[in-house]
């Protein structure tokens, strides 16, 4: 793929559009409802400001910095997707083998197109493994998994409970999994490398068991199975987890800072401000907006991350200028994935990478502890909850 015009996640977007068929496009793009906190979560980095420093020396930039005690190249995360193997064949283990060789970290998905030990063993460096709880008995066999795997967190994911209304996948006639329907072989045609991929799948690669189109198949009932099974978690399902999992605990999708304190209580080692991409409660504010609010409330006693609508490296410095420790990205590395396979994903961190540190040089703030409140301009349009 030439990335002489790909030079932004926005030319990546076009890219990866003209590769899949408009049902899988929409099925990553889209959000839920109106898509209004789709649109909101982006909206709402152009409500802050940042206040270069003067005279500051920025000679060598090092965007490096640490999340859960794990050195990371940079502050940026690749956040849990499940629908990898419909945007490329090498599928989460691209995107896992991608971010370990950028030197970060990728939550893997429990609606991931490939059993977790295989994406494993193709990462070979750190990885975080995202639960969508369902039951205390599938929960423990699963972080039997995760632990022999070597995962080194567990990330739940909160914000779930019920399928939220997707209105282009209804549309579309979007099914998990995919069906081979005129329409999606009418759009194959003009798709032909994604067709030909879909349709040959590749042996080995997905082994959900089986090869070709079977193995393809078998992969998205996988997904279907863990998407329509009911993932509502309680306190004490929490409090059950927190025993059983030994490792560091995240939990994703929190919204508000009152309750941050109880689940710090309860032994959560961070939280994600998450309103997963604008996927589930549509109306929810966008994240950045919520992020001041949370890393009030957790006081420095967990380490608090956000998600949603990160485009850009200025993003990032606003996210962690208003006391993040890092971001996560979901759409931009599928895009990667769909325009060019593991090469997309390893192009989509690069482009962060250099993104970051070219932010961070014309900020004046040579190190990521460099970056503190006083670079977000007090006369900047606050969105809600940014300046109180
Ligand atoms: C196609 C797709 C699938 C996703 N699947 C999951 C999932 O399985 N588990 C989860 O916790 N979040 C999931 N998410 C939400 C992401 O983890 C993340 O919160 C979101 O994509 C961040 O917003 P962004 O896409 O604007 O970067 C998914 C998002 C997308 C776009």
């Amino acid at each position: 793929m030439n990335y002489d015009n790909i030079l932004n996640m926005d030319d990546l977007e076009r890219a990866a559009r003209r590769r899949v068929p408009r049902a899988v496009f929409d099925a990553v793009a889209g959000g839920s409802d109106d898509e209004i906190t789709v649109r909101e979560n982006r909206r709402a980095y152009r409500d802050i400001w940042l206040r270069q420093k003067a005279f500051a020396d920025v000679r060598t930039v090092d965007a490096s910095t640490t999340v859960l005690g794990e050195r990371v190249s940079m502050p940026l995360l690749l956040a849990p997707t499940g629908m990898a193997r419909m945007a490329d064949s090498s599928a989460e283990s691209g995107v896992a083998r991608a971010a370990v060789k950028a030197g970060t970290i990728f939550a893997v998905s429990s609606a991931a197109s490939q059993p977790l030990e295989q994406i494993a063993a193709a990462a070979q460096g750190p990885l975080w493994y995202q639960l969508y709880y369902a039951d205390r008995d599938s929960a423990s066999a699963m972080i039997d998994r995760v632990e022999a795997a070597g995962y080194s967190a567990l990330c739940l994911t909160i914000d779930s409970a019920v399928l939220s209304k997707r209105e282009r996948d209804a549309r579309n006639r979007f099914t998990i999994p995919l069906r081979m329907t005129p329409k999606l072989l009418m759009t194959g045609v003009s798709k032909p490398r994604w067709t030909k991929d879909f349709l040959l799948g590749k042996t080995g690669r997905v082994s959900q068991g089986g090869s070709g189109m079977f193995a393809a198949r078998a992969a998205y009932r996988n997904l279907a199975t863990v998407l329509t099974h009911s993932k509502l978690v309680t306190w004490d399902d929490l409090a059950w987890l927190r025993e059983r999992w030994p490792g560091k605990l995240v939990i994703k999708g929190v919204m508000r800072g009152d309750e941050c304190p109880r689940m710090i209580d309860m032994g959560v080692d961070g939280i994600v401000v998450s309103n997963h991409g604008g996927r589930q409660l549509d109306g929810s504010p966008s994240t950045i907006s919520v992020v001041p609010e949370v890393v009030q409330a957790v006081d420095g006693r967990a380490e608090v991350y956000v998600d949603g609508g990160i485009r850009r490296g200025t993003d990032v410095l606003k996210a962690l200028a208003l006391g993040a420790q890092a971001c996560f990205i979901g759409r931009p590395y599928i895009w990667g994935l769909a325009a060019d396979g593991e090469t997309g994903v390893s192009f989509v961190m690069s482009f962060f990478q250099s993104e970051i540190e070219r932010g961070m040089a014309l900020l004046g703030t040579p190190t990521i502890a460099d970056i503190d409140r006083s670079a977000i301009g007090m006369e900047a349009r606050p969105a809600v909850g940014v300046l109180a």
